[in-house]
């Protein structure tokens, strides 16, 4: 069975969040499932492109509207990803290092373009094309009904959704650009007045899925404007839990940490980190050290954490380590916390993905208030770095972390605000001085398997009762 899929971002080519972990992770695992499962994503101009070669395999135009476009499919002369990928550049479209900019709505499209032109034209054509998030929200539809693909009609598309609050809208007069259609299929493009790729793949597409079961029932009630859509589409529609990647997410090889640790001698393995961490930013190594990695964004609760910080800083003899960026506003507000608190919080605003390991293998609690989260990754991480996540019961979150009071191993609330959260961190910190309770936690959670095995084996069983129906 040879899959292709398709995304915007692939980690380590390009990452801005979890759908760059996922992509970069689920195909290398499938692979382990006698499938062939491949990646087609952008080039661009970026630290990883830079610092590899490639070589083009295939030169093609694609048309947008009246545009002619030139486009070339290259492939990295060494690639060491554990599956194939391919990179569309299209230079005139300037896919440069910054994965998302302006005018996305064409550059996307073309790039969704492009993908199918070459996949039309490989000799051996794939058994499922599988698309993530809206970026590649068009392809399904154009898939089953553009004139000039009429040859990938019947490949089962399987679209999923990794957040449903980004949807890649764009008005109508725009549709031009698209390869032409039976006019009569117009209304499956949009979605209030609106293109809506999201709308569309979620329409068009053989099979839904989204990243965790949770998130999906949550979707039907809250999905920014199409909960209707959801609902009325559920039969086709299932969460399957995202898994981590340990072979790059494992303390025991983790070259990127101060020092290996598995379940047995993590006590000393998180101190050298933890140690590390406070020496650099200036942090007490006596105290629980509470980090947070992520965007700085309402999603992720992060306009609470002015507020929320001040008071756990003052109420809770703890320290506060961050990592991120995203609102501006936020992430003046965040710096500006570090000089009233000088030795018990600090915050590096940008992104450092060698950082983040450092966090997740030093820190003791793990700070995610998310006030959406499909699946999210970071509590997976941490748990395998053990660092005992706090969260918020939504989402995934809700489906991998279990409270200390019910037999399990972290801190999950139901209220999500300064208060609701502050209660976690104040329970937390207590948790923390009853020392053996706390080490034994952090070994349990090591041992638990959040692996990609299981769900890329269900995906699996899904494109085989695909192509069964056929
Ligand atoms: P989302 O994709 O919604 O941002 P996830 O939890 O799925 O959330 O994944 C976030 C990923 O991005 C994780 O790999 C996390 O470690 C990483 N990450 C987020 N912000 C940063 C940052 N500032 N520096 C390094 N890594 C980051
Ligand atoms: C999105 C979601 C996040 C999820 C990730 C990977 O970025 O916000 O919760 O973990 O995709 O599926």
């Amino acid at each position: 069975m040879k899959i292709i899929h398709i995304s915007a971002e692939c980690f380590p080519i390009a990452k801005v969040g979890g759908l760059a972990d996922v992509v970069g992770a689920l195909p290398k695992y499938q692979n382990n499932v006698t499938t062939i499962s491949q990646v087609v994503m952008p080039f661009y101009n970026n630290k990883f492109t830079q610092e590899n070669k490639f070589k083009s395999i295939y030169k093609g135009i694609l048309k947008l509207g009246t545009d002619s476009i030139d486009f070339k499919i290259l492939i990295p002369e060494l690639n060491t990803l554990g599956y194939d990928l391919f990179l569309v550049d299209i230079p005139k479209l300037l896919f440069t290092d910054y994965v998302y900019s302006d005018n996305d709505t064409e550059r996307f499209l073309a790039f969704q373009i492009a993908a199918l032109d070459w996949i039309l034209q490989n000799k051996k054509l794939p058994n499922i094309i599988h698309c993530h998030d809206h970026h590649t929200g068009l392809i399904p539809f154009m898939m089953s009904h553009a004139n000039n693909y009429r040859e990938l009609k019947n490949i089962p598309s399987v679209f999923t959704i990794h957040n449903a609050q980004y949807q890649g809208w764009f008005s109508h007069d725009k549709i031009d650009l698209l390869p032409s259609f039976p006019l009569s299929l117009i209304g499956l493009l949009d979605w209030n007045n609106c293109v809506n790729p999201l709308a569309t793949a979620i329409k068009c597409a053989w099979l839904v899925t989204t990243v965790s079961p949770s998130y999906m029932e949550e979707l039907k009630v809250k999905a920014n404007g199409l909960e209707s859509l959801i609902t009325s589409e559920s039969q086709k529609c299932i969460g399957i839990l995202n898994g981590i990647d340990i072979k790059v997410w494992n303390p025991e090889t983790d070259d990127l940490i101060q020092a290996k640790y598995n379940s047995s001698n993590c006590n000393n393995g998180k101190k050298a980190s933890k140690d590390w961490l406070c020496e650099k930013f200036s942090l007490d190594p006596e105290k629980p050290l509470f980090v947070f990695i992520g965007r700085l964004v309402g999603e992720k609760g992060a306009d609470l954490f002015y507020e929320l910080f001040e008071h756990a800083l003052k109420n809770l003899d703890i320290s506060i380590l961050l990592l991120g960026s995203g609102s501006k506003q936020i992430e003046e507000q965040l710096s500006k916390l570090t000089s009233k608190y000088p030795n018990s919080y600090n915050a590096y605003i940008g992104y450092d993905e060698a950082l983040s390991h450092n966090m997740y293998a030093g820190g003791d609690f793990l700070l995610m208030p998310s006030r959406v989260e499909p699946c999210g990754l970071n509590q997976m991480y941490s748990l395998r770095y053990g660092t005992i996540p706090i969260v918020n019961k939504i989402g995934g979150l809700k489906d991998t972390v279990i409270d200390v009071s019910k037999n399990g191993f972290g801190f999950v609330h139901t209220e999500n605000t300064v208060e609701g959260i502050f209660n976690s961190m104040k329970r937390a910190s207590q948790f923390y001085n009853d020392t053996s309770k706390f080490k034994d936690t952090r070994k349990t959670i090591m041992q638990i398997d959040h692996s990609w095995d299981e769900s890329a084996q269900q995906y699996v069983s899904l494109y085989k009762s695909l192509i069964q129906n056929l």
